[in-house]
């Protein structure tokens, strides 16, 4: 009897404990080196490490592999020689087809795949936890901004090739059946002339969708154009419009509105952005300016945070084995659908109370709305969004 006894309290001791050594892999695009996201992600490591009240006794080990733009072969290999290695949870890449590809392999291995990336098949991913706000969440969100400003007549720009498919639902079911769309791609080669277009079509409400690395040409299109005045209002779909440079449109009357993720006034976001500064030498560069982080990298930060709290919780009642798996043989990892089922349910412990995990009401009420008229935000919570969403 004495014997079972200590056979069992050994089991149980040894049994509900995580490794001392966690192995995640991480994938950016080579243009991502350096960048706000990859210094992001390493923070979010360093920080988790650092807390000891979270994984007492486990440390986190990343393993950053850098892949060229558009090669989903050299991307999967990649990806496989990471599994291969034992990690145990992918990060990336953000890029939306790279990400399709790392999303199958982690589904046929069993490994939770954490992301933060625009989803064109709206569909359920076994593995996949994207902190992306959904595309359907994001055109509810416009659909209601646009009935809230009575929108009637309307410009679509987009930009990429999968824009138009981003914003299908709103073309196809706008907000109101008068609601008149018209609809062009353009690149910074032709914002001028499709701007043209519409001025000529006397249309003066604009869901802009265009790269945000060309966003300043944008705006200087808008300016030559002199499209800037009272009675033509822009709507972005970046959620980072306050990291663009808008001193060209102080001085007039334009209005301007685009959604954001992080809540910068939240006071608890507040902190967290300025311990991110002060943490050199990196931490000034994970930010856009003092107080302002762009979504991408504010998505990766959170990503790792729900993905140690999903370990935490997993940590209480589970064992958790690591393995080396491989794609040749795609044997499943024995407890990634535990650990995912427990990322899953993490639902509260982001420092930057991002979305899509969230239902749709919680989107929306964290998705300010800055309606400019004079120069920068005059900013008001629009009620009405509140008020559909939840
Ligand atoms: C961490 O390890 C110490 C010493 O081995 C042990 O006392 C403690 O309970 C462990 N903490 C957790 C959360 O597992
Ligand atoms: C939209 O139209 C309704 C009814 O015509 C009006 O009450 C409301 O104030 C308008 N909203 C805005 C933002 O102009
Ligand atoms: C721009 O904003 C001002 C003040 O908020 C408002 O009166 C005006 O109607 C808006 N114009 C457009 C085109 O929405
Ligand atoms: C801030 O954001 C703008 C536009 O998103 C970008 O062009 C600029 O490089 C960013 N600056 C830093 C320091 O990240
Ligand atoms: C995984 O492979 C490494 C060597 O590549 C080895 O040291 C390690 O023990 C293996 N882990 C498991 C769980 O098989
Ligand atoms: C935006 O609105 C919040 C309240 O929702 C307010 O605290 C903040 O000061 C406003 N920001 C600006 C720039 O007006």
């Amino acid at each position: 009897m004495a014997l079972l006894f200590a056979i069992i309290v050994i089991l149980v001791t040894t049994a509900m404990s995580l490794p001392p050594v966690i192995r995640i892999g991480a994938i950016f695009t080579e243009d991502q080196k350096d960048s706000p996201s990859e210094l992001a992600f390493k923070y979010a490591i360093y920080k988790i490490n650092k807390d000891k009240t979270l994984l007492a006794n486990t440390t986190l080990v990343y393993d950053i592999q850098y892949v060229p733009k558009d090669d989903s072969f050299r991307t999967s290999k990649k990806a496989c020689k990471q599994l291969s290695r034992s990690v145990q949870g992918i990060f990336g890449p953000s890029d939306p087809l790279l990400g399709a590809h790392i999303q199958s392999i982690c589904e046929a291995l069993d490994v939770p795949h954490l992301e933060a990336r625009v989803d064109f098949e709206p569909t359920f991913k076994e593995f996949s936890i994207n902190l992306y706000p959904s595309q359907d969440h994001l055109n509810k969100a416009f659909k209601d901004l646009m009935s809230f400003l009575n929108w009637t007549r309307v410009a679509i720009i987009y930009e990429e090739d999968y824009g138009l498919f981003k914003l299908q639902d709103l073309v196809k079911s706008p907000p109101s059946s008068r609601t008149e769309m018209y609809i062009r791609q353009a690149g910074p080669g032709s914002y001028r002339q499709v701007l043209r277009e519409v001025r000529h079509k006397e249309i003066y409400k604009l869901i802009v969708d265009t790269d945000p690395a060309h966003m300043q040409q944008f705006f200087r299109a808008i300016l030559q154009l002199q499209m800037n005045d009272y009675r033509y209002h822009y709507m972005f779909t970046t959620f980072d419009i306050e990291t663009f440079d808008l001193e060209d449109f102080k001085y007039n009357s334009v209005n301007m509105t685009a959604f954001r993720l992080v809540d910068l006034e939240e006071p608890k976001v507040a902190e967290v952005l300025r311990q991110m500064e002060r943490f050199q030498p990196i931490g000034h560069a994970i930010l856009n300016k003092t107080g302002v982080i762009q979504a991408e990298p504010a998505l990766v930060y959170d990503s790792v945070q729900v993905f140690a709290h999903g370990l935490a919780a997993l940590d209480r009642s589970h064992d958790l084995r690591p393995a080396n798996l491989s794609c040749e043989k795609e044997e499943p990892w024995d407890d990634g659908l535990s650990l995912y089922n427990y990322i899953n349910a993490v639902r509260t412990f982001y420092d930057f109370k991002l979305s899509s995990l969230l239902a749709p009401c919680r989107l929306l009420h964290y998705a300010k709305i800055s309606l400019r008229s004079e120069f920068y935000v005059r900013n008001r919570t629009c009620q009405c969004l509140l008020k559909v969403a939840c």
